[in-house]
C-alpha cells in the first residue's frame, strides 16, 4: 500500500481503529476521520507507531522515507450533513488522488433519534454519510482509479427499504432501521459499480462477522452476552483490509459490486439485488443531499 492514500471513517473504535493499523502497517497513506477529538488523536498516535513512524528515520528503508505517509485526522460528525460535506471538502483539499475510500462508521442506538436534517440517525450515519461523502469524492477517486468499500453487515438480509417512511416515523424499531441502512449500503454499492464502473472506481460491501466492539453498547442485554466469543477488531478488519489492499481478481471489472464475507463472494439478499429499487434509492439520497440525480 506504499504510495496509496486511504481514507477511513470512524476511525477511533473497534473495526475502522483495527482497520487503520493494519493498513498503516502495510504503508499506506491514512485520513482518518472521527467526530471525538481526543479519540481521534490517540488513534492518530498509533497509527503512526503501526506505520513504524516512531522510530529514527534512519531505520526505514528508503522507499518508506520517500513516500509521503503522515496520518492526516479530520473532524466531523456524520450525521450531520453539512459536516459531510465540509469533510469532502478537507480529503479533497489533502487528496487530489484517493485511491480507497472506507465508509466504515456506524451507529446502533436502541431509540429512534432524529438528526437536526430530520434524518433517523442509523439512516444518516450509516448510510446516507457515506452516499454523499462518496458522491463528492468521485474527482479524486477517479484519478487514482479508487476503490470504495462499505462496511455493511449480514443483517441487510433481514432489511426492506422503506421507500413509504424511509425515516421510519412509524412503527421504529431498532433491528428494522440498521438492517435497512445496511441493506441500502449494499444496494448503493452495486449501483455505484454500474454507475461509475466507466471511471474505472470499483466498489465493494462487506460483513466483517460479529465483532467485539463498542456497537452493541446501546443495545439490550442480551445483545452483549456473547460477548467474549465474538471476533477481536483485528480478525473483523480483514475483509476491509483484504478489499483495500488485495490484487485479486475478482474485486476489479465485473467483480465490482460484490458483497464480501471472510475474505470471500457472497450472494446479497434478494431485496439487495433488486435494481429498480436500487435505481429509487439513489434517487431519493441524491434528492436528500441536495446532488444531482444522474450522478455518473
Ligand atoms: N461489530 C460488529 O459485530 C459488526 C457487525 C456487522 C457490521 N458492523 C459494522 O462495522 C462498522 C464499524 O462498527 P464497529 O463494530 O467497529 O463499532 P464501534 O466500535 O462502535 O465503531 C463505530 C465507529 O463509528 C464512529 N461513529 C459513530 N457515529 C458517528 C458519527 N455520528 N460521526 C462520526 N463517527 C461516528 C464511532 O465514533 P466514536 O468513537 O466517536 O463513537 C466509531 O469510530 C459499522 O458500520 C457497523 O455497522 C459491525
Amino acid at each position: 500500500m506504499i504510495g496509496k492514500t486511504v481514507l477511513i471513517t470512524g476511525a477511533t473504535g473497534g473495526i475502522g481503529r483495527a482497520t487503520a493499523l493494519a493498513l498503516a502497517a502495510k504503508g499506506a497513506r491514512l485520513i482518518l476521520t472521527a467526530r471525538n477529538p481526543q479519540k481521534g488523536q490517540s488513534v492518530l498516535e498509533e497509527v503512526r507507531r503501526a506505520a513504524g513512524m516512531d522510530m529514527p528515520q534512519t531505520a526505514e528503508p528508503e522507499r518508506l522515507q520517500a513516500a509521503n505517509r503522515e496520518p492526516v485526522l479530520l473532524l466531523a460528525d456524520l450525521s450531520l450533513l453539512d459536516q459531510v460535506r465540509q469533510l469532502a471538502e478537507a480529503v479533497t483539499a489533502l487528496a487530489p488522488r484517493l485511491d480507497v475510500l472506507i465508509n466504515n462508521a456506524g451507529v446502533w442506538p436502541a431509540r429512534r433519534i432524529q438528526t437536526p436534517d430530520g434524518l433517523e440517525t442509523q439512516f444518516a450515519v450509516n448510510y446516507l454519510a457515506g452516499f454523499l461523502l462518496t458522491r463528492l469524492l468521485q474527482k479524486p477517486l477517479a484519478q487514482a482509479q479508487g476503490r470504495v468499500i462499505s462496511v455493511s453487515s449480514s443483517f441487510h438480509y433481514f432489511g426492506r427499504i422503506h421507500f413509504d417512511d424511509l425515516q421510519l416515523t412509524r412503527g421504529y424499531t431498532y433491528s428494522k432501521a440498521y438492517s435497512q441502512s445496511k441493506l441500502a449500503q449494499v444496494m448503493f454499492t452495486r449501483q455505484l459499480a454500474k454507475r461509475w464502473g466507466g471511471l474505472g472506481i470499483t466498489a465493494h460491501s462487506l460483513h466483517p462477522g460479529v465483532v467485539k466492539t463498542g456497537l452493541f453498547d446501546g443495545l439490550p442485554w442480551m445483545y452483549r452476552l456473547f460477548r467474549p466469543f465474538y471476533l477481536s477488531p483485528a480478525k473483523g478488519a480483514a475483509t476491509s483490509v483484504y478489499l483495500a489492499s488485495s490484487q485479486d481478481e475478482v474485486l476489479s471489472g465485473k467483480g465490482s459490486g460484490g458483497f464480501f464475507i471472510r475474505q470471500k463472494t457472497a450472494g446479497p439478499s434478494k431485496a439487495a439485488l433488486n435494481d429498480a429499487h436500487g435505481e429509487q434509492l439513489w434517487r431519493v439520497s441524491s434528492q436528500l443531499c441536495g446532488l444531482d440525480e444522474t450522478g455518473e
